[in-house]
């Protein structure tokens, strides 16, 4: 990680017409970092997720991408920004009628100099580094299981070799295994190439196991970012009670019984967390609404296609 934002806002707000979701929001992600929002549900964590991704325009404030007003950017401008970032959402919002490997494929269809041949080679490449069975590219999302969806969505987030990804709840309603796998994934991938992580979650074995900073959405902004270690000081009435609340104790206990590392997938803090995560941290998946796909990944303009009619 280094010190330099690499995704930069200033005084966002958001609000849907007299809601306010976000006032006066400010943030900074650094490069290479894996960077964990949390937040009550509602608080606005997929709205932030989705108008620093572009896919919805804030109604006031400034967001910087690689140092470059992202706001304003339009036609090739933004398309140059899209292509360097990624999205998986939180319902997974492939589409239906789509194989994996062309729901992969899409965000590809923006860069003309790939061919067929190059773009489902690349597709099966993404495919495989996101965990998924080679037979996974021929099925349709509604051949899948839930956790290969979530695959599938980030195999889809990765088509253009971003630089950043965000990825919604990613590890909700996954078995304990597949969690603790993802988190690997996410570790691995960020360390691996370099990445830039936005990360929503609501599951504490997955803060532990994977960032290296924690951003926490409360009154409408960002309420206190820092380390794992840093948010246990925050004297905050929810920030405590999600940091000490029993949950928060057990993904601790077994973070340590890990030995403080990322946990590998075979050894002793891998089968800890999952034994931890049997007692289900994480929130039940959301349904799938796949036929409100967007038409690509990450290459959506401000609110031109919404995965769902309940988010954005
Ligand atoms: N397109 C929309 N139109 C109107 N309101 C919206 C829209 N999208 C989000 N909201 C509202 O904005 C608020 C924040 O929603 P958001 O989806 O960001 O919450 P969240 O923090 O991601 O919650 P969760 O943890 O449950 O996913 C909610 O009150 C929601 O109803
Ligand atoms: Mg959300």
């Amino acid at each position: 990680m280094s010190a330099d934002p690499i995704i930069r806002l200033r005084g966002v707000t958001n609000a849907f017409g007299p809601q306010v979701v976000h006032d006066g929001l400010d943030l900074d992600v650094m490069r290479g970092e894996v960077l964990g929002i949390v937040g009550g549900s509602g608080t606005g964590k997929s709205v932030l997720l989705r108008t620093i991704a572009g896919l919805r325009r804030p109604q006031g404030g400034t967001i910087e991408i690689f140092g470059q007003d992202a706001t304003t950017a339009s036609g090739e401008a933004r398309a140059a920004l899209d292509r360097r970032m990624g999205v998986m959402f939180q319902d997974g919002a492939l589409f239906s009628a789509l194989t994996v490997r062309e729901n992969v494929e899409v965000p590809m269809r923006a860069v003309r100099t790939l061919d067929r041949d190059t773009r489902r080679a690349l597709a099966d490449l993404k495919i495989s580094l996101s965990g998924l069975p080679w037979f996974a590219g021929g099925k349709y999302p509604s051949e899948l299981s839930g956790g290969m969806r979530k695959r599938a969505g980030l195999a889809r987030a990765l088509a253009l070799d971003p630089e950043i990804v965000f990825l919604d709840e990613p590890t909700a309603g996954l078995d304990p295994i597949g969690a603790t796998a993802f988190d690997e994934l996410i570790k691995g991938l960020s360390r691996s190439l370099g990445l830039t992580v936005f990360l929503v979650t609501h599951d504490l074995d997955t803060l532990h196991a994977t960032c290296d900073r924690i951003a926490v959405l409360a009154e409408k902004k960002v309420l206190v970012t820092g380390t794992m270690a840093e948010m246990l000081d925050v004297d905050h009435p929810w920030v405590r009670e999600y940091f000490h609340g029993p949950r928060a104790r057990a993904a601790q206990d077994t973070a340590s019984e890990g030995g403080g590392q990322s946990p590998s997938a075979h050894g002793s803090g891998a089968a800890a967390q999952t034994a931890h995560r049997q007692g289900g941290t994480g929130q039940p998946d959301q349904p799938t609404h796949d036929t409100n796909a967007p038409h690509s990944g990450a290459t959506d303009a401000p609110d031109r296609a919404t995965p769902t009619g309940t988010q954005g």
